[in-house]
């Protein structure tokens, strides 16, 4: 049995198949059809819908894509559709802006947008910030496309939303919210199921790994943006899930001496502001990384679990030299993460263990850290080439090399040789392009839809110039904004 707010309406729900997405449940279970299907796919963002949590005594609001959520996930919060917006007859600040300023046409994805910017004005007001955000409403509104009407009167109406806004129903039910949702907080584990399909939501690691010790035939749900494509694309079904999503010990992100630990279950979202802090590439990448929406609900643990070789978090983390904490049943081992990728995909991960934390180590005294990811697009895409290096340089020479790729490899894979030919070198341009040729020893990269063989190789080498060059005269901003 689960349950959640509707709004402000208790659901509970005994009997769902836990394959049923979230945007499935609104448009077919309780006919709140308003919440539009583009692609099922996460790239769209027709099917934004806003999830409230408990944060203290506040609701923290956050858009999620339906279309990838399992209803499963939703125990022990508030969702709000763009049904919820509308008050007394009169449209929210936020949909009243979209008319004000010809934000729609076709209106197929003016929900999602409308969601977007619902979620963007109340986390613009949580945060004291006043007024419009350009970044902040680019950021918004990254994972939502339109078609025909265009997106600049669409950020009018973001700038009209944020710059204009009163205290609405959401405000003032506040308070009885919060009390809601602290009575429906989970307190045990919980389990969704419908005939043999299962899905169970522990609330401890040690409960987490008793169940997939019990059942090592279950799938692992996090953020479920990798995972509940199996179900929207290719139309699987999932009999037994365990969500990760309510063991708060896999969602902390502590800072120590030497190590930046997050566990598993963080949302992308929330390793943020650690990894940008230390190391300000990692930041930008994850500004990158899918939409808001993903990155709300996808999760650190998730993007190492589906061992994708163009993941983007695992080659800044191999070439940082993180560490990841497996645990089975009451075993926990530590393992470097380069070692955890064995083949495409194929891990390291035994039956029944599951990943606990990753550690990252600290920086370190004349430690340069870069990584660039090229995509086809700015946003809400998938690398074709993701490159991180990690290099101590002392007196001109280098001490260390530490340099891993994505999309070059089955696996997000170091490049030994490039490492070898810098490692004791002088720090130059000679030996840069003995780095360069020497990462034709260690890739032979494949061609596919997002780029070719050579493109990928050239594009490589390309950036290890572009890494020397920066460092040569880091007053020149070259980063991050590179297409394919
Ligand atoms: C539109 C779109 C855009 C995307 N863009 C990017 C992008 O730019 N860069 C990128 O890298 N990825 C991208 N992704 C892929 C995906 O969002 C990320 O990989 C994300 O981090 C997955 O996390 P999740 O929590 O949603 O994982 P889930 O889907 O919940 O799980 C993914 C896999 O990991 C396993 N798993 C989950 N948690 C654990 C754990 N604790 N231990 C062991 N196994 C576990 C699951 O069983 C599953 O096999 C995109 C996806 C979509 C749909
Ligand atoms: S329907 Fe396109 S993102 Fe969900
Ligand atoms: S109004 Fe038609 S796609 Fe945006």
């Amino acid at each position: 049995m689960i349950q959640f707010l509707l709004n402000r309406e208790l659901r509970t729900e005994h009997a769902l198949d836990p394959n049923l997405t979230v945007l499935n449940y609104l448009r077919e279970h309780v006919g709140k059809p308003g919440t539009k299907e583009g692609c099922a796919s996460g790239d769209c963002g027709a099917c934004t819908v806003v999830v409230g949590e408990l944060d203290g005594e506040r609701v923290r609001y956050r858009t999620l894509n339906s279309c990838l959520t399992f209803v499963s996930s939703l125990h022990g919060k508030q969702l709000i559709s763009v049904e919820d917006l509308k008050h007394q007859g009169q449209l929210h600040s936020v949909q009243q802006a979209m008319v004000d300023c010809h934000g729609s046409q076709c209106g197929f994805c003016t929900p999602g947008f409308v969601m977007s910017l619902f979620a963007l004005q109340k986390n613009r007001a949580a945060s004291g910030s006043d007024g419009f955000d350009k970044a902040a409403t680019m950021e918004a509104l990254a994972g939502n496309l339109c078609r025909c009407t265009g997106y600049r009167p669409i950020i009018d109406a973001a700038e009209q939303a944020c710059c204009q806004q009163q205290p609405d129903q959401f405000d003032a039910a506040e308070a009885d919210t919060v009390a809601q949702l602290k009575a429906i907080a989970p307190r045990e584990t919980a389990e969704l199921n419908s005939g043999d399909k299962r899905c169970l939501l522990p609330l401890t690691v040690a409960d987490l790994a008793d169940l997939y010790a019990a059942n090592p035939e279950a799938r692992l749900l996090a953020g479920g943006t990798d995972l509940a494509l199996e179900v929207t694309q290719f139309h699987r079904e999932l009999p037994v899930m365990i969500y990760v999503g309510h063991i708060e010990a896999m969602k902390r992100v502590e800072v120590t001496d030497s190590s930046i630990e997050i566990g598993a279950a963080t949302a992308l979202s929330d390793c943020y502001a650690a990894l940008a802090a230390e190391y300000p590439d990692f930041g930008e990448l994850l500004h990158r990384f899918a939409s808001l929406q993903i990155r709300n609900q996808g999760t650190l643990g998730g993007n190492i679990g589906n061992a994708s070789p163009i993941g983007d978090a695992p080659p800044l983390l191999i070439a940082l030299g993180a560490q990841i904490v497996l645990r089975k049943g009451n075993d926990t081992r530590s393992l470097a993460l380069e070692d955890y990728f064995l083949d495409y995909k194929v891990t390291a991960r035994q039956e029944a263990e599951f990943i606990e934390k990753i550690v990252v180590p600290r920086a370190q005294a004349n430690q340069a850290f870069r990584a660039y990811k090229l995509s086809k697009r700015l946003d809400d895409d998938i690398s074709a080439v993701c490159a991180a290096f990690n290099l101590i340089i002392e007196d001109g020479v280098v001490r260390s090399a530490r340099i891993a790729f994505g999309g070059m490899a089955a696996i997000p894979k170091r490049a030994a040789a490039c490492e070898a030919a810098l490692q004791g070198s002088a720090w130059y341009p000679g030996v840069i392009e003995r780095a360069c040729a020497a990462l034709a020893e260690d890739f032979t990269p494949l061609s596919d839809f997002r780029a070719s063989k050579e493109y990928r190789l050239l594009t490589a080498q390309n950036l290890l110039r572009k890494f020397f060059l920066e460092l040569q005269a880091p007053e020149v901003e070259t980063r991050v904004t590179a297409y394919v």
